[in-house]
């Protein structure tokens, strides 16, 4: 059992309020929605219920500005959260309706659930229901064992589900090719202070509801210090060159990188929910099979670099999340914020 800020993980599927309303199921359902990654753990979104309809937002103060300057990674997230909500209420049963983005005037309105009389089973969404409380991002190394085709098929049809495209590095060599953009990335993002001052501000106690550990950041020597003073070396020193090394090793030992990809981008408000949707497919889907997953975007937020990952993986379009996948040893969770602060 967790205490405190990981109380979130330890909800219960019996606990849905069996003779409530309907109202009151989906409230619960949300319970599984907030337990979606989200970058810098910044849990950038909102969900209310206004008479029937549970409206999905986007919290945009929760914002990354350096890193994230269009929102992009932030409609990621609600995506991830989006899908987290289907799968619950596939499991429990409850048929619904979504609309996207259904007031143009109000991009903050991620999506608007109604719920139906009636509908299909949804078995395909209903078994990923466990693997909610079960995934983790993993930064620790992933042993370099190969991951089957069977499975790589899998999280290939998980991504194409949800309309998004999906390359795959698994030589080598092509590991090697992506490993250096990604330390490329990371010396470039390190030597600007304005990064490194967003980045700080988001590495929190280990009794905060939001952000990330210091250990997160994968460097030996922050593990040292207590988080004031790491965030504090994070912010005033540039350690480019020690997390680049770490990185491009972690990317270059994971048996697979997996890169998610949209046709368009610019204010692509349907293109990056569909992504977040993809992602959490993804990552469930990997959950269930026994794999570990963690994430290295740091090349697709530089555009320069984000266009070269495109070329060295022969895809069109914009990369929109670049993920390794192995097996890892097990990992705890991250903290959540309490239901109340997000469910209106
Ligand atoms: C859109 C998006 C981008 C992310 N980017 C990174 C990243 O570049 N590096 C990283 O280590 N984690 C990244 N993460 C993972 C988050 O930091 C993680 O989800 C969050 O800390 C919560 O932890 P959890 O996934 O274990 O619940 C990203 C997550 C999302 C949804």
């Amino acid at each position: 059992m967790n205490d405190g800020n990981l109380a979130a993980w330890d909800v219960d599927p019996s606990g849905i309020p069996a003779t409530g309303t309907g109202v009151d199921k989906a409230r619960f359902a949300v319970r599984y929605a907030i337990l979606a990654p989200s970058s810098h753990n910044t849990q950038p979104w909102r969900f209310m219920m206004i008479g029937s309809e549970l409206l999905v937002c986007a919290d945009r103060t929760r914002s990354l500005p350096n890193i994230d300057p269009f929102d992009r990674e932030l409609i990621i997230s609600c995506g991830a959260a989006l899908f987290n909500l289907r799968v619950a209420l596939a499991y429990f049963d409850m048929p619904i309706e979504i609309t996207t983005f259904p007031h143009s005037a109000e991009p903050d309105v991620v999506a608007r659930i109604v719920f139906a009389d009636s509908g299909p089973k949804l078995p395909d969404l209903a078994n990923l229901f466990d693997a909610i409380t079960q995934r983790v991002t993993n930064r620790g190394p992933f042993n370099n064992e190969d991951v089957p085709d069977d499975v790589v098929e899998r999280l290939k049809l998980a991504a194409e589900a949800e309309g998004v495209d999906v390359a795959f590095a698994r030589t080598l060599s092509e590991r090697e090719r992506v490993a250096a953009l990604i330390a490329q990335a990371d010396r470039q993002q390190f030597d600007d202070p304005r990064f490194r001052r967003e980045l700080a501000s988001w590495i929190h106690p280990s009794r905060s509801n939001d952000g990330m550990p210091a250990s997160s950041q994968g460097l030996d020597v922050l593990t040292d210090f207590a988080t004031p003073i790491a965030a504090m070396v994070i912010r005033t020193f540039d350690l480019g060159n020690g997390v680049a090394a770490a990185r491009e090793q972690l990317a270059r030992g994971s048996p697979l990188l997996v890169v998610l990809s949209t046709p368009m981008d610019n204010n692509n408000n349907e293109g990056w929910l569909a992504a977040g949707l993809a992602l959490q497919r993804l990552l469930l889907v990997a959950t269930t099979a026994g794999y570990s997953t963690s994430y290295l975007n740091q090349p697709i937020e530089i555009s320069e670099l984000r266009t070269r990952l495109a070329t060295e993986l022969r895809m069109g379009g914009y990369p929109q999340i670049l993920l390794r996948v192995g097996r890892g040893s097990s990992v705890p969770h991250s903290p959540r914020r309490p239901i109340g602060d997000v469910l209106l």
